[in-house]
């Protein structure tokens, strides 16, 4: 780490949010935020009243919500805008019988529309469950059958990949389409809102963990604090930004840090359609003049790969950048500072955590290759297989003091699951490897257990291995994460091939396509290795994935000497 602590990045002078972290943690509670909300008056609240009505309610209504881009459409909505289109799609779900609690599912594009059924769902009290765009028919399948979904808001497109009879308890499709074509008088000004208990339920996002199907992260209102709070001191969100967050609502950061955390702050966000691409992504910094941008390891590096690209664009609107998701690079950090001329903040939390609790503030120094330190609030520990605490530098679990507002209320219907990451007395431990410094510092060391992440994206190998042995050519399969300069991971297989199947390169695409087209494209392997026999333990005779990951790790290892 020594050499690492040289390489220190002053912070930008400016006035931001959080001027003093020192003093701040020192001081500062969770309930200091909420006074800062509107529940605190009655006890009760509605996360998506507090995102978007209240600045209605307080005179901001005409303010610029939002942007949305993609290709040459351009539209702008209004606070007040979305809270009336908030309110249609409202009393439609009212009007199909949604109630509170019911498990309302989101399978849209990144347009507003999607962020708009989800405040809606959340609106009249029913858990919102949005859906990543790619994914395909049996990752939309599971998700919905899981909790039981009963409504699913989509469109005519993304529609195709809904096997609707695989899913019993769904009752009710509304499409978009539809749903705007029906007039709505918003000056009927009708109460929608249904107050409810800050332990009620909020969004229900689906993970991956190493093992099993994905697991529903349920989330409950309270989290509000917690998206607000951080957005302020961490986004360092101001009324007049202009955010820009990358990710789809349908993974966590597209939800706490693209929606809730910045329209709590009041902030114009930027919801961009469309695949990546270099130049679209600096042509909208420069036409939107966008102030605020988080974004992902993997992004930030596809953008470093462009060279001079970047020089073909005014990028000076920017102040503020950070990133999540996977380890950021040192080169990364120091590409950005020395040639783009800002720091990027790396920050570090998980779906479950439900919000920030590692980052790099604006006011403070950044040690490149450190995720960062702990949130004010946050306790973090790094412990030792019985659940010690370990001194500084020492190599260990990454664990943080329970509770905290974001952190998740239960995964749906699997409380042994929930339970377990809290087998030591007060911790939640997050399946991170870790070191601290003796400054407070996080250094990220690896997954403790076979999860892979490819491009910030969270990949449980039990799914792909499950779908790839459905393909009638292949016996076995080990899914791991293969090291990649680009993805941080790639998803690479280990297959053995029944007798009646010879090895081809067509065959072998066709499997990787057979993943693709069933499950989603970000989790189909990138490259599929065709093995006599796959390592296994003498006595349980279960996949050792990790040695396969072994090899791979030494593999790059070496191309890299
Ligand atoms: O391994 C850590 C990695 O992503 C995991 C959480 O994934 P997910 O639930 O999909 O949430 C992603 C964004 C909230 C973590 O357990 N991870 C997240 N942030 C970082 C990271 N790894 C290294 N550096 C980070 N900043």
């Amino acid at each position: 780490m020594s050499d690492l602590e040289t390489k220190i990045i002053s912070p930008v002078p400016g006035s931001y949010n959080l001027a003093n972290y020192q003093e701040t943690k020192a001081s500062f509670t969770w309930e200091d935020t909420a006074q800062e909300l509107s529940f605190h008056k009655t006890g009760k609240l509605n996360a998506a009243y507090e995102t978007v009505d209240r600045h209605v309610d307080e005179g901001y209504g005409d303010k610029i919500a939002l942007h949305y881009v993609n290709d040459d459409e351009h539209r702008t909505l209004t606070f007040k805008e979305v809270k009336d289109k908030t309110d249609h799609y409202a009393r439609i779900l009212l009007n199909n019988g949604v109630t509170k609690g019911d498990r309302v599912f989101i399978f849209l594009p990144k347009t507003p529309e999607c962020y708009i059924s989800i405040l809606a769902v959340i609106k009249i009290g029913a858990i919102a469950g949005p859906l990543f765009e790619a994914f395909m028919e049996d990752a939309v399948k599971d998700r919905i059958n899981d909790c039981q979904g009963t409504v699913l808001i989509t469109d005519n497109e993304l529609v195709k990949r809904v096997p609707k009879k695989d899913i019993p308890s769904l009752e009710t499709i509304l499409f978009t389409e539809e749903i705007e074509a029906t007039p709505y008088d918003s000056s009927r000004q009708e109460d929608l809102v249904e107050w409810v208990d800050e332990d009620d339920g909020l969004i229900i996002h689906y993970t991956s963990g190493s093992t099993g199907k994905p697991k529903g992260v349920l989330h409950a209102h309270r989290a509000v604090t917690h998206h607000y709070q951080s957005g302020k001191w961490v986004l360092d969100i101001k009324e007049e930004d202009v955010y820009w967050c990358t990710s789809h609502p349908g993974w966590v950061t597209g939800s706490v840090y693209g929606l809730f955390a910045p329209w709590l702050n009041r902030a114009t966000i930027v919801i961009q359609g469309g695949r990546f691409s270099a130049e679209k992504w600096y042509q909208l910094i420069e036409d939107l003049k966008v102030t605020t941008w988080y974004s992902a390891p993997t992004a930030f590096r596809m953008l470093m790969s462009q060279g001079d690209l970047y020089k073909s664009y005014d990028l000076s609107s920017i102040r503020h950048v950070l990133s999540v998701g996977e380890p950021l690079n040192p080169e990364v950090i120091n590409w950005a500072w020395n040639k783009l001329g800002f720091r990027i903040h790396d920050t570090w939390w998980m779906t479950e955590t439900g919000g920030h609790l590692i980052v790099n503030l604006p006011t403070e120094p950044i040690k490149p290759g450190s995720m960062g330190r702990p949130f004010p609030g946050i306790e973090v520990g790094i412990l030792d297989a019985e659940g010690n605490e370990l001194p500084h530098g020492s190599v260990g679990q990454l664990a943080i003091r329970a509770p905290w507002p974001g952190l998740m209320k239960e995964i749906w219907g699997n409380k042994d699951k929930f339970d377990s990451y809290f087998q030591y007395e007060g911790w939640y431990i997050s399946g991170d490897l870790a070191v601290q410094d003796q400054e407070g510092y996080v250094f990220f060391q690896g997954r403790d257990d076979d999860m892979i992440n490819s491009a910030g994206e969270r990949i449980g190998p039990f799914e792909v291995e499950s779908k790839l042995i459905e393909h009638p050519a292949v016996v076995e399969a080990a899914v791991v994460g293969k090291p990649d300069p680009i993805r941080g991971e790639l998803v690479k297989a280990f297959i053995t091939l029944g007798n009646n199947y010879p090895e081809t390169k067509e065959l072998l695409e066709e499997i990787r396509i057979f993943v693709r087209k069933n499950l989603s494209a970000h989790a189909a392997p990138r490259e599929i290795e065709v093995v006599k026999e796959l390592p296994k333990t003498k006595i349980s005779g279960k996949i050792l994935r990790r040695k396969l990951k072994q090899a791979e790790i030494e593999k790059s290892e070496k191309l890299h000497v």
